[in-house]
């Protein structure tokens, strides 16, 4: 790797955060004969750097559920730039180049620039933070993220009182991502939050999780989490941040309006077009007895969230 993610935050200590091992024994992996094709993963991706964080003390950074085991987090995954089914990710991703990396942040704000990798590792000091993903198809994950709050990147550049919103723009390149012309969206993937939304500190930018470096699949080597929204809001691979006046036109909202707003709070109350959200399964918990668990306001944030919605209607800004 030419990154070195453990490097410059000497103040923290390795061993606080939760190592891998404590989320899948290689006894659990070999059970399933999957250990052929772990050395393969391994190398091909370089994964497996240690990236050193503290455990966060922010309210709601850590839930109580179970976090859902290694495996399972890295091999079903959504990002379509390397297939549209869920197991193509993990198998596809290894052609994607993660090193050099830079992203450029501007728009409205006095001092635009890019940042490459190594300087936005050094910004601020990396926390885990144990949080829920839910997904708009009706499943959810527990994950411990390593990264920092999104608002230390956007105070560097110092917006102005005409930055209303911040979009999100992913790589898109058609040598590294096989399947940017199935068509199924229109690339590169964009996302949007408002303001608020994005310098809220439970908003992370991350760079890890289990204790390492982002796997390619899960969206390296930096990529967002917005744990009280969709999990389509979690933009992967960013390679810009623009600060904007005007609310931003997201790749799944393009796709189908009706069905993807551009708020997408996790809302049991709001149906999809096409399915209940009123529940959820918990990936890693799919036996065959297994219930499915009520799916809460904002994705169990509320306490840390429902404000920034107050006065809004939630049905229309769905
Ligand atoms: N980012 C990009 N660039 N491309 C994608 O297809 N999929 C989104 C989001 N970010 C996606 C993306 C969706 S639908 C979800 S649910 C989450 O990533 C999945 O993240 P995970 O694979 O780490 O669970």
């Amino acid at each position: 790797m030419h990154f070195h993610p453990d490097r410059g935050h000497g103040r923290q200590l390795e061993s606080e955060v939760t190592p891998r091992s404590l989320y899948a024994s290689r006894r659990e992996l070999l059970a399933l004969g999957a250990a052929s094709l772990l050395p393969n993963l391994a190398q091909a991706q370089g994964q497996g750097a240690k990236l050193a964080a503290t455990k966060s003390s922010l309210a709601g950074a850590l839930v109580m559920d179970k976090p859902t085991r290694y495996e399972d987090a890295t091999r079903y995954n959504n990002f379509y730039e390397f297939g549209t089914d869920k197991s193509e990710p993990a198998r596809n991703a290894h052609t994607l180049k993660t090193s050099p990396w830079s992203v450029v942040v501007e728009g409205e704000c006095a001092k635009p620039g890019r940042f490459d990798l190594e300087a936005l590792l050094k910004l601020s000091p990396m926390e885990e933070r144990l949080y829920r993903l839910r997904c708009v198809e009706g499943w959810s994950m527990v994950i411990p993220w390593i990264g920092y709050s999104l608002a230390e990147l956007i105070k560097k550049v110092e917006p102005n009182s005409r930055a209303k919103f911040v979009e999100f723009t992913t790589l898109a390149d058609k040598a590294q991502m096989p399947e940017l012309s199935n068509g199924a969206l229109d690339w590169p993937y964009v996302e949007g939050l408002r303001m608020d939304e994005a310098l809220h500190p439970l908003t992370l930018l991350a760079f890890g999780m289990y204790g390492e470096v982002l796997p390619k699949q899960n969206g390296a080597p930096l990529r967002l989490v917005v744990p009280w929204k969709y999990g389509f809001k979690s933009a992967k691979s960013i390679v810009k941040i623009r600060l904007v006046e005007k609310q931003p036109n997201s790749s799944w909202t393009k796709a189908a309006q009706r069905e993807y707003g551009f708020y997408s709070n996790v809302n049991p109350q709001v149906d999809h077009p096409r399915w209940s959200q009123a529940s959820e399964r918990r990936i890693g918990e799919d036996g065959l007895f297994a219930k499915k668990r009520p799916t809460l306001m904002f994705n169990g944030y509320e306490a840390q969230v429902g404000q920034l919605y107050a006065g809004m209607d939630l049905r229309k800004n769905y």
